[in-house]
């Protein structure tokens, strides 16, 4: 309860503290309490302060859930890793304060990306693979061997490629030639990785498969949230990732369309589906079983990922690849130019999102509060002692193979 007060007051703090920067209504406060000027670093550095206190203040309470497991547990098993995955997060979200308001552009767009590339693409990657293994391993559908060798592979091939690859945002920050290099030749390798991906995904959605037909068909529609969770990480951040990752593209793609296609599926794909899939899991134990709909759950999973594609292959790819085609053709500025945003047939392909905007938000997001309130509403009294036939708590491990 208190972390959702303190999520609360940043989210609203910042949002407004944002608004007032960008209006000028903060004088010498805006880099405390307004706009920052940094994209993806936007926040006043107060509410960045309050987000790291936060998010340290998370892993506290998954420690106190996790420490009885953790205390019988070798430190390379699956709960020391989903443990390790979890600190990495606020460790690498604080690396954003190191920016600051005197320091230059070079530096303080090099650490802006240790946050957009490190943080999200690398580290928060990681939590997935872990919490999504651990998730199928408590169910049962994969084996804890296979799940740990996929999460030490993925370790080893994220610090390889991953880490050095960072650099692959820098083309145009100053940043010294050698840096460049390594990051266009790390990140071309991302290839690698992102075949582990595919087949990962592929794992996933057997294991979602398997799920539907056994005794677990309790936990159906959140168990297709982390399907969609390999799906999007395979199409999303794979596929669209890789389509502009070779230095040729990304050299001159920087910053168009095709930039917003891939950050959006990639976003929201895995890590909007992922939490969702986990609130349902939740959801489910919390409510009354008789006041549970599956149905919404349903309508609120194909509408979700239904207009998530619909924007993607209807606006942001089609308008990407045009852009692509102009900054070839006459120069990056035309690309981005407002005289090329505000071609009528550009305005088109704008207005061309707007059905799979509106599902995605009354048929995606709706039924979910919906879903919500019904848990307040309805709340199960039992709670989850009441479905005696699944793991009674997340954090229960007690299978083979342990290391
Ligand atoms: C779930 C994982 C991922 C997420 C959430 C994600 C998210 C993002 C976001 C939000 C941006 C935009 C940054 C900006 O505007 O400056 C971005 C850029 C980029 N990402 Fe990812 N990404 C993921 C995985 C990947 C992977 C696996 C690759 C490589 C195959 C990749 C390659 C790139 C490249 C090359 C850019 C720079 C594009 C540009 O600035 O034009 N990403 N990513
Ligand atoms: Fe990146």
């Amino acid at each position: 309860m208190l972390l959702l007060i303190a999520v609360a007051i940043v989210v609203f703090g910042s949002l407004i503290g944002e608004y007032a920067g960008v209006k000028g209504w903060l004088g010498g406060l805006w880099f405390w309490l307004g706009h920052q000027g940094w994209e993806y670093l936007d926040l006043g550095r107060l509410w960045q302060f309050l987000l790291v206190i936060g998010l340290f203040f998370w892993v506290v309470i998954l420690l106190r859930g996790l420490s009885g497991v953790l205390r019988q547990q070798h430190f390379g098993n699956m709960p020391w890793m989903f443990f390790y995955a979890a600190l990495a997060i606020p460790a690498f979200y604080a690396v954003g304060l190191l920016t600051g308001p005197r320091a230059g552009f070079v530096i303080n767009d090099f650490w802006r990306f240790w946050v957009v590339h490190l943080w999200v693409e690398d580290f928060l990657e990681l939590f997935t693979t872990v919490m999504v293994a651990y998730m199928f391993v408590l169910l049962g559908v994969v084996r804890e061997a296979t799940a740990l060798r996929v999460i030490y592979l993925d370790i080893i091939l994220y610090s390889l490629g991953g880490v050095i690859g960072t650099m692959h945002h820098l083309y145009f920050s100053g940043t010294p030639v050698a840096h460049l290099a390594f990051g266009a030749t790390f990140s071309a390798m991302e290839v690698i990785p992102l075949l582990l991906l595919t087949l990962e995904a592929w794992g996933f959605i057997r294991a979602g498969e398997k799920t539907t037909s056994d005794s677990m068909h309790l936990h159906r529609w959140a168990i297709w949230f982390l399907v969609a969770v390999g799906v999007w990480n395979f199409l999303g951040a794979g596929v669209f990732g890789f389509l502009i990752n070779l230095p040729v593209v990304s050299y001159y793609e920087i910053g168009t369309a095709l930039t917003a296609n891939h950050g959006h599926t990639a976003m929201m794909g895995v890590y909007g589906m992922l939490p969702i899939g986990l609130m349902l899991f939740c959801l489910r134990y919390l409510t009354q079983p008789d006041k549970w709909s599956d149905g919404a759950a349903k309508i609120s999973f194909w509408s979700l990922n239904l207009g998530l594609t619909w924007m993607a292959f209807l606006n942001l790819f089609p308008l990407g690849i045009a852009q692509l085609y102009h900054a070839v053709d006459s120069g990056y500025w035309r690309a981005r130019s407002p005289e090329f945003i505000l071609l009528p047939w550009v305005n088109k392909l704008e207005w061309a999102r707007l059905p799979g905007d509106a599902l995605f938000i009354l048929g995606g997001a709706v039924p979910l509060l919906w879903l919500c309130w019904r848990a307040i509403r309805y709340p199960n009294p039992r709670r989850i002692e009441a479905e005696a036939d699944v793991p009674n708590t997340l954090f229960v491990y007690s299978s083979e193979g342990r290391l």
